[in-house]
């Protein structure tokens, strides 16, 4: 009996293991012998999400109809959480995924671009500027990209955000920002 459980144990242990073997800083998701790309990136939330449910319906029914979301609001207010939140119940409707391009910590307005290879997996190409890759990349591509904390590079972002939805038919953008990006065609 103790060794059948312990055997149990060990067993569920190793599926656990097994199924939680995702290495983040590869973005893959190993699933025995079979690697399978996933298809987010999206940080996982130690705490619920609260109340909020009017808001959380209408980011969601904005997206599907928008290409670019920009939630604004003061800092603190809860911006990042509701859009982590959106685009973690909308993932399964992107072929692509769902991809976070967290900015926070991009000041310089030049690394704007690289923060958005970054998140999608995009290698820079020697000899080619990164944003016209990032549009090649992208171009028919069905993803979802949450833009994070745009406030400090909004220049920079906007006019990146402006290439990929000329170019890029079925990209949609959630960004998050104390201030509207100015794009053309943004919902706020
Ligand atoms: N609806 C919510 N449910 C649970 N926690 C929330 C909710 N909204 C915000 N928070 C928490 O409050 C804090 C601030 O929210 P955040 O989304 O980071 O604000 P902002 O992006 O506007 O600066 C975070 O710790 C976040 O997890
Ligand atoms: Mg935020």
């Amino acid at each position: 009996m103790g060794f059948a459980l312990a055997w149990a144990c060990n067993a569920w242990r190793q599926v656990r293991d097994i199924l939680l073997d995702t290495d983040s800083s590869s973005s893959r998701t190993t699933l025995g012998a079979d690697t399978v790309e996933p298809h987010h990136n999206l940080p996982l939330q130690r705490t619920s999400f609260i109340g909020r449910a009017r808001e959380l319906e209408d980011v969601k029914q904005l997206l599907a109809s928008r290409q670019l979301l920009t939630l604004t609001g003061a800092g603190g207010c809860g911006k990042t959480r509701l859009a982590l939140q959106a685009a973690a119940e909308v993932t399964s409707e992107y072929q692509d995924g769902t991809w976070l391009v967290e900015l926070a910590a991009v000041t310089d307005p030049g690394g704007v671009p690289h923060a958005f290879a970054t998140a999608v997996g995009l290698r820079e190409v020697p000899d080619r500027a990164l944003a016209d890759a990032l549009t090649g990349f992208l171009r028919n591509k069905s993803l979802l990209l949450v833009v994070d904390n745009c406030e400090h590079v909004v220049d920079a972002v906007a006019h990146l955000i402006d290439d990929v939805l000329r170019t890029c038919p079925q990209v949609r953008i959630l960004a998050t920002s104390r201030e509207p990006l100015g794009c053309v065609d943004e919902t706020t």
